[in-house]
């Protein structure tokens, strides 16, 4: 079955980024000049997607409107002469059919992803985690949709860590099937050091078939007192198995304050305004570091 639909956490209390997430959800931080949850509509609509929802709460409007029609900006911009930055604006809101319902209380991942089941319904579904930006030529989304269509079975996206940063993320029990492609059979998430499986950790992507709902729904708090989406993945894998997608492109960590600025210079070096600029600028700077 073809993959139309996907799901977009973005729900968290985004606390690794205060005070800047009080009141501006974290998925609208930008990167230059698009907030980052634009980069990753962007890139489910590369990848075939044609329905999104976005899982919100309160306080998250302005992701709303940020994908809205905004009559008196565009007013303005086809007055003022600035037909570009018209159509810029403009597009934003015909990207996709884009839908919004909010998770009442913050119970994590699973229990966020769980709000998406009466728009998933019985198809297969991608889920694209609100803070995780991933820039390439490939969709990251489209190359697991690939490998779901291939092998009919969930697919996690995941990159190969430090033995450090593993603790913080999942790890995963893989066997190769060839180049970035593995069978996956166990994961845990936030494992011990004496838990750890592989290097290989789920990292801001995966798709999944709807049997996922029942098994979030038997799932019990887990690491941090939250639904944890691995901990129902973990179920899938063990029960059917799992592929696992070693992605190509770069991923950019929105949650932490180091990946935002990661996200920032590297995109800012290509950019097609600024990019020349901003080159000769950081290289002054970096000679007086
Ligand atoms: P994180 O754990 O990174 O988000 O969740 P967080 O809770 O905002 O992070 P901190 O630790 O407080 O800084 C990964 C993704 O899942 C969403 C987040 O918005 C993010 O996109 N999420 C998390 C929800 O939608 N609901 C939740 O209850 C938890």
């Amino acid at each position: 079955m073809k993959v139309r639909k996907a799901v977009i956490p973005a729900a968290g209390l985004g606390t690794r980024v205060l005070p800047a997430t009080k009141s501006m959800p974290k998925e609208m931080l930008p990167i230059v000049d698009k907030p980052a949850i634009q980069y990753i509509v962007e890139e489910a609509v590369r990848s075939g997607i044609t329905d999104i929802l976005v899982i919100t709460n309160r306080g998250k409007g302005l992701i709303e409107d940020h994908f809205d029609r905004a009559p008196e900006l565009e007013a303005k911009l086809t007055g003022a002469n600035k037909e570009y930055m018209y159509h810029e604006v403009v597009d934003i809101a015909r990207l996709a059919n884009i839908y919004f319902v909010r998770q009442k209380e913050t119970k994590g991942l699973g229990h966020a992803v769980s709000c998406a089941r009466s728009f998933v319904g019985d198809e297969p579904f991608a889920v694209l985690y609100g803070d995780d930006v991933i820039i390439g030529e490939d969709p990251a989304c489209a190359q697991l949709i690939r490998a779901y269509e291939e092998f009919g079975k969930g697919v996690v996206g995941v990159k190969e860590v430090s033995e450090e940063a593993i603790q913080k993320y999942s790890s995963l029990k893989v066997e190769p099937v060839r180049e970035r492609v593995f069978h996956c059979t166990d994961m845990v998430e936030k494992p011990s050091k004496e838990e750890i499986m592989s290097l290989y950790s789920i990292l801001g992507r995966c798709v999944l078939p709807p049997d996922i709902f029942d098994l979030i729904d038997a799932t019990p708090p887990g690491a941090g007192g939250e639904i944890q989406l691995t901990d129902a993945m973990c179920a899938l894998a063990r029960s059917q198995g799992m592929i696992a997608v070693d992605f190509t492109g770069k991923r950019y960590d929105m949650g932490n304050k180091l990946g935002i600025m990661q996200a920032s210079v590297e995109v800012a070096l290509q950019h097609p305004e600024i990019g020349e600029d901003f080159r000769a600028y950081l290289k002054e700077l970096a000679a007086s570091l």
